[in-house]
């Protein structure tokens, strides 16, 4: 009888063995999440332009369709194109919807100052400029953001007829 009760501990003890180690890989303790806001500047006209358009639409529509515009955005601490450049956007965005703007997004954002200097995050989402908050997966980096996943939020703060001024938010789960 005492054999039999010490096999049944035994088993219990693996089983919670087992249910911990399962609980402990979801998710991993040792993953970050980290919070990042940043100014994207995409200056479409003028001297000053940071956007080369590839492609022109195939028809004159709203939804642009067909273009494709390969970038290199400056990315800032604020919403003011002369405070602190943080890094860049590089990348390319194309519009692929027939009906109505909304690009395809495929950009890195290369840091170049602060603590994420010479780091790489990599997006590729859908992004209807005309709507308030668009959310585009961030699927990946390098640097500091191994095995990032996560998202970005992006939110126009101004739009004239040279300039867009987006605020992104990105939250990321990552080494
Ligand atoms: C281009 O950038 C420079 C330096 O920031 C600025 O002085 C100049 O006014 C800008 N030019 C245009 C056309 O926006
Ligand atoms: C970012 O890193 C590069 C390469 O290590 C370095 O040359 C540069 O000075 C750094 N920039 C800032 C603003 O820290």
């Amino acid at each position: 009888m005492p054999i039999s009760i010490s096999k049944r501990h035994l088993l219990l003890l693996l089983l919670v063995l087992l249910l911990s180690k399962s609980n402990s890989a979801n998710p991993n303790p040792s993953d970050k999440l980290t919070h990042i806001r940043f100014y994207f500047h995409d200056i479409i006209r003028g001297r000053n332009r940071t956007d080369v358009r590839v492609t022109k639409p195939a028809v004159a529509s709203p939804a642009a369709f067909g273009m494709i515009t390969v970038m290199d955005d400056p990315l800032t601490e604020a919403p003011d194109p002369k405070s602190r450049l943080v890094g860049r956007a590089q990348g390319f965005y194309a519009a692929a919807d027939q009906n109505e703007l909304s690009l395809l997004m495929a950009m890195n954002l290369a840091f170049t100052a602060g603590e994420y200097n010479g780091s790489v995050l990599s997006v590729l989402g859908r992004n209807q400029p005309f709507y308030p908050v668009r959310e585009m997966p961030v699927i990946g980096g390098s640097g500091a953001f191994r095995f990032a996943r996560g998202y970005a939020e992006a939110r126009t703060h101004s739009f004239s007829r040279d300039v867009a001024v987006v605020e992104y938010n990105v939250y990321l789960m990552h080494i």
